[in-house]
């Protein structure tokens, strides 16, 4: 990918990692299309700032309506997105590390209509904004890779949302590569954001940093390269 000012869209852009990622693609002068389901606190203060680059568009993903009425909503504004990071995520099962005889699954599908199938909508909305040479990105977790896993006292729907969401962006790699669109899913990093916890090891603004500067560079990257942490190593499947 050149260096040429990019047009971006962020889902879960209101706070912890996709805030940071939009500040960080703000500063660099790009266009982000910040796709929220709620504002927060610090998104509105941005708009002063870059009047005429940052877009807050109302977008939930867990929501077929809601996603379509963004995607249409950006479409009025641009004609295509260089990048379009799926980032917006949920962990329920938070504080509840228990194992497979304590867990609840009938609370599960509410994980996964966020976790995956809001991935597999926002891309399927965006679709024609995306062209030759585009980008779609997913972060995923390193809690989603089964050769990781060895624990058991675990957040077994979020884990295995995140698996889905890695099959799920394969097989869409798969058929959506036919038009040189690229995918990658990115572990970000155990972060101190309100997902992550204060005990958690990394900072979410330098894995922003980290990780924006890995998107701007992704060209780089092998083809066979499908999943990759914050420093752009892959991450088993
Ligand atoms: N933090 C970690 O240690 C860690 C580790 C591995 C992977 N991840 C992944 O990294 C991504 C970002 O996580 P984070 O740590 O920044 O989490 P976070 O601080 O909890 O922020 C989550 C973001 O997702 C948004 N979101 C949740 N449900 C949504 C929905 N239905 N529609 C639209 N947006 C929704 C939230 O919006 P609202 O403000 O409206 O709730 C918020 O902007 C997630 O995919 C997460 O699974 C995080």
């Amino acid at each position: 990918m050149n260096n040429l000012k990019k047009t971006v869209a962020i889902t879960g852009a209101s706070r912890g990692l996709g805030l940071v990622m939009t500040r960080d693609f703000l500063a660099a002068g790009d266009t982000v299309y910040a796709l929220v389901r709620s504002d927060g606190k610090e998104l509105p203060s941005l708009l002063p700032r870059f009047p005429d680059t940052l877009i807050v568009v109302p977008c939930d993903v867990g929501s077929t309506e809601s996603v379509n009425r963004a995607a249409k909503a950006v479409k009025a504004r641009t004609d295509h997105l260089d990048m379009l990071v799926n980032n917006a995520g949920v962990n329920f099962d938070l504080g509840h590390l228990v194992d497979y005889t304590r867990a609840d699954f009938d609370e599960m599908d509410k994980t996964f209509n966020i976790n995956t199938a809001g991935v597999m909508r926002v891309v399927k909305a965006f679709d024609p904004l995306l062209r030759e040479g585009s980008w779609s990105f997913a972060v995923s977790s390193g809690a989603g890779s089964i050769t990781r896993n060895p624990a058991t006292e675990v957040e077994i729907a979020y884990r295995v949302s995140k698996t889905a969401l890695n099959m799920a962006f394969r097989l869409y790699s798969n058929t959506i590569r036919k038009r040189k669109v690229r995918t990658l899913l990115i572990d970000p990093g155990w972060m101190r954001t309100d997902m992550g916890g204060p005990r958690a090891t990394c900072d979410p603004e330098e894995n922003g940093r980290l990780i924006v500067d890995l998107l701007k560079s992704a060209d780089t990257l092998s083809e066979d390269i499908l999943f990759v942490d914050f420093h752009g190593k892959e991450v088993p499947w």
